[in-house]
């Protein structure tokens, strides 16, 4: 504000003054001008510099701010990607979508054979192409398992834990942060259900010793530090895919091995993560109640195996495998669940 004034009145005072020495007015106006320049560029610069300083303080105002919040919410650094299938939406990625993936949405992902309603067009890979027909052969498997990584390596600077799950499966995302919270993500962590009693007999070359794997159907999550020591062998869909082919095993066969041959990381066994092939998990609805606010994951196989003794809090064509009952049993404070629950009473109490 200041320079302008005194740039304007010292060229009015050498205006005057060259019009009496005519014959210095040449080295005059040279000198002028050159103050003229100097003026501008101390002018321009003093902008750049205080548009550096906003800009700046801007910055750190603002890296403050990203990293105060993503260290006290530890809560949003689960990444949970959810293998799908168009045809599946109706029967069971839609009760998911009603239940638990609303209290995390911004913060799951799903692979897909095709696109899906409702989902955000960033938060899904489409494996048609690639993957080929929807099949539950090993390639297609592995290939879709393939698929979790690209995501698992695009986040690995946002999460911390990187978990799947398949899309008939409730996952209390509440225990779910309580456990992985006692763990450190930076040491290599595979965590999972075994859903064998004695783990994989492997005689063949170049291991040929017996290992662990996880049923990727009870869900499985790994830690920060273990995605990235996978990143050679999850590289590209290709990489994971022959790797599957060429030792013959399964997905979350191969995933095992993977783990247990080349990394030497042994499974962290949790009985907590179910899946849907677990056959006692709903038989005795006594053992049920008591445990069932402390599992991490259930899976639900409609018409064989749900909790069918479980009120239903909906119409039954509204909630076939009791999800939506389940999630306001666990979440009962939730404005629509209370409701629920209300009219449940009312109707049990006329
Ligand atoms: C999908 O979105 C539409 C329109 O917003 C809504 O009517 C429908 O209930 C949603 N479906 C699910 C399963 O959330
Ligand atoms: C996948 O990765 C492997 C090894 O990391 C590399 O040799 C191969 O060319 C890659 N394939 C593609 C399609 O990028
Ligand atoms: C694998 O890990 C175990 C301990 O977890 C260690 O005793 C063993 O030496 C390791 N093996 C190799 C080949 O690194």
């Amino acid at each position: 504000m200041f320079m302008p004034f005194t740039y304007s009145s010292e060229m009015q005072l050498s205006r005057q003054f060259c019009s009496y020495c005519t014959c210095h007015g040449y080295i005059r106006r040279r000198i002028n001008s050159l103050n003229t320049y100097l003026m501008i560029y101390f002018i321009l610069f003093s902008i750049m510099i205080y548009y550096h300083s906003l800009t700046s303080s801007k910055t750190t105002q603002f890296d403050i701010q990203s990293s105060s919040s993503s260290s006290s919410s530890s809560s949003n650094r689960i990444m949970y990607v959810i293998r799908t299938s168009s045809k599946f939406y109706t029967t069971r990625l839609k009760y998911l979508l009603q239940t638990w993936i609303l209290l995390v949405n911004e913060h799951v992902y799903f692979i897909t054979d095709k696109i899906l309603p409702n989902i955000s067009y960033n938060h899904f890979i489409l494996t048609e192409k690639i993957c080929g027909h929807e099949k539950h052969a090993m390639n297609t498997l592995c290939c879709k398992t393939a698929h979790d990584f690209i995501f698992f390596h695009r986040y690995l600077t946002k999460y911390d834990w990187f978990c799947h799950f398949d899309d008939d499966q409730y996952v209390n995302i509440n225990n779910l942060e309580k456990y992985l919270s006692t763990l450190n993500f930076n040491r290599p962590y595979y965590i999972g259900r075994n859903s064998w009693s004695k783990p994989l007999n492997r005689l063949k070359q170049p291991y040929p010793y017996p290992f662990w794997f996880a049923t990727l159907g009870a869900g499985v999550c790994l830690s920060k530090y273990l995605v990235h020591l996978l990143e050679p062998y999850t590289r590209n869909i290709s990489k994971f895919i022959n790797g599957c082919l060429k030792e013959n095993y399964h997905d979350d066969i191969y995933l095992g091995f993977l783990i247990s041959a080349y990394l030497n990381v042994t499974l962290t066994k949790n009985i907590r993560f179910h899946s849907h092939l677990e056959k006692d998990f709903y038989k005795d609805k006594q053992k049920f109640f008591k445990i069932f606010t402390e599992q991490i994951t259930f899976g639900f196989f409609y018409p064989y195996n749900y909790p069918n003794f479980l009120p239903n809090f909906y119409q039954s064509h509204l909630d076939r495998s009791h999800i939506r009952t389940l999630h306001c049993l666990l979440y009962p404070y939730i404005f629509e669940c209370q409701i629920k629950i209300r009219q449940y009473l009312l109707n049990m109490t006329k």
